[in-house]
């Protein structure tokens, strides 16, 4: 085990909006836990999220809306332990930066908690909020598209950007999270043509998941990767390993150990 933890640091992102101006692609993944988040960062991930997706993929809730600050801190901290090299991002979760002031109260514990980065949903109407976490100087990441703390009252995930109208209100989306100061923006499900646009508009990293390739870097749900959460696969994940099966198998083995170690020793 490490005795040092690394210390938060806004610049890490800044670092990483350097890999676009030539174009090279990252890879982003989500963790929720020490163990997942210091083997993706020694394996080289180029950014790491507490994803308030942690609602879902770890909780076992319907969606991301009933996670709290507090959940957010303790899941943030544990990967902190973990993380040496990747810039860490955290989600402020659903009503924690209704208003400016809430944002950044709410984003200094993330980054007390080891966070190097916020990240807050929405387009335009966050530009109060980023201005005033950039000049408290706390890096945010913007999320525009699909957004999932406002499935209930979008009635379901769907993906953005299909009409012209909806193509430009995402992109003056894009350049107004740009000019209030975030420093990257996620992309979450919107059709590709306009994920690539924006990434050309904009001078910041674009990050797309379920948005098509043309973005700066792509970011999954580390259960998509690794194939632990066989309830829910999204079409767009490509699973690199099958830890669900790999566990009950295990898990089978284990049980089917003890027993004939049962019947040996009477
Ligand atoms: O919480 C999360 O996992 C996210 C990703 C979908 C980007 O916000």
């Amino acid at each position: 085990m490490k005795t040092s933890i690394p210390k938060s640091d806004p610049e890490k992102l800044t670092r990483l909006s350097k890999a676009t101006a030539d174009r090279t692609p990252f890879s982003a993944l989500t963790a929720y836990d020490y163990p997942v988040a210091r083997l993706m960062d020694e394996a080289g991930i180029d950014l790491i999220l507490v994803g308030d997706s942690l609602g879902m993929m770890v909780l076992g809730h319907e969606d991301t809306t009933g996670v709290t600050v507090e959940m957010m801190v303790y899941h943030t901290a544990a990967c902190r332990r973990g993380v040496l090299r990747a810039p860490l991002v955290a989600d402020l979760p659903s009503r924690s930066y209704d208003s400016p002031d809430t944002a950044v109260a709410n984003a200094r514990l993330l980054v007390a908690a080891g966070a190097d980065a916020v990240k807050i949903e929405g387009g335009s109407q966050m530009a109060p909020q980023i201005e005033a976490l950039s000049a408290a100087g706390i890096a945010t990441v913007g999320h525009i598209g699909m957004l999932p703390q406002h499935v209930r009252e979008e009635g379901g995930y769907r993906k953005k950007g299909k009409t012209d109208a909806d193509a430009e209100r995402l992109l003056d989306d894009a350049r107004q999270l740009e000019r209030s100061g975030a420093v990257a923006i996620v992309l979450e499900s919107m059709v590709a043509r306009v994920a690539t646009q924006i990434t050309h508009e904009v001078g910041i990293p674009t990050i797309g998941i379920g948005a098509g390739g043309g973005c700066d870097g792509q970011i999954l749900v580390v259960h998509d990767l690794l194939g632990s959460f066989p309830w829910f696969r999204p079409s767009f994940a490509t699973p690199r390993a099958d830890f669900a099966a790999e566990t009950t198998r295990a898990v089978r083995e284990f049980i089917a150990t003890q027993a004939s170690n049962a019947n040996a020793h009477p």
